[in-house]
């Protein structure tokens, strides 16, 4: 499911990940990303690549009509179980050698962050695998299973622009037109790569929306983490 576009330099850096991982955030993330406290009850919202998170079954129990969508949803809850206890060395490593390019006002410590990954990922399982399964479904950018206007609202966390070493800027347009076709707002956060630099793909993402007709812009939001990441892209039909 992920676009290769070109040898991953990433090594030089000091995530060494494989590929887009299995890391999900809570509710409270999610809503400080993506200056959530404006969406109505009853909102029809997509979490695209939503992963591990546990918005979706969080943002459920609050009554929010709510679906997740990500490729990682065709295995077992055990296999995403497994891909996160293999991915979470080198996270933890990557957040200690590279600490100084943090903010740790809002999680505190790597310990803290760690934990949180691991409540969100029980929360998730424990939808997943039980009363929320219809929450879930499998599909990835940029062809996602629903049809036009599914949603009021539609969130990508940590996929675009984060991974824009992985998917290149033709990628993020077609992901983009994508979200647009099945919801009438898309919120994105980050807006930095994996090495914390403003994602190059952005002024011509933004241009290529603004010249199918929609409203685009970035706003400032009440989070910081990434040093100087503090601003999602909000595209809305006008
Ligand atoms: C770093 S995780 C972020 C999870 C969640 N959005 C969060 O912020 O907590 C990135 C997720 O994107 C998913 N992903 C990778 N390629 C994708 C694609 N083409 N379309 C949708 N999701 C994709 C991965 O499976 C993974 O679960």
């Amino acid at each position: 499911m992920i676009t290769k576009t070109r040898p991953n330099f990433r090594g030089q850096t000091e995530f060494k990940l494989d590929g887009i991982v299995p890391w999900g955030r809570r509710l409270d993330e999610y809503s400080a990303f993506f200056a959530l406290k404006d969406i109505l009850p009853r909102a029809r919202i997509l979490d695209i690549g939503g992963g591990p998170s546990s918005f979706a079954c969080e943002a459920a129990q609050l009554g929010f009509d709510v679906h997740a969508v990500d490729p990682i949803y065709a295995c077992e809850g055990r296999v995403i179980r497994e891909r996160f206890d293999a991915t979470a060395p080198a996270m933890r490593t990557g957040l200690w050698s590279a600490a100084y390019r943090f903010k740790w006002k809002y999680y505190g410590s790597e310990e803290q962050i760690y934990r949180r990954r691991l409540e969100a990922l029980n929360l998730f399982l424990g939808d997943f695998e039980g009363a929320g399964r219809e929450r879930y479904l499998s599909g990835a950018l940029p062809d996602l299973p629903f049809g036009d206007r599914a949603f009021d609202l539609a969130l990508i966390s940590h996929l675009l622009f984060l991974y824009g070493d992985e998917l290149d800027g033709d990628f993020h347009i077609l992901a983009l037109r994508e979200a647009m076709r099945v919801a009438d707002e898309v919120r994105v956060f980050p807006l930095v790569n994996l090495d914390g630099r403003p994602s190059s793909h952005l002024p011509d993402v933004m241009r290529a929306l603004a010249d199918d007709g929609f409203e685009v812009g970035t706003e400032l939001v009440d989070f910081e983490f990434q040093l100087g990441a503090t601003r999602m892209l909000r595209v809305r039909r006008v």
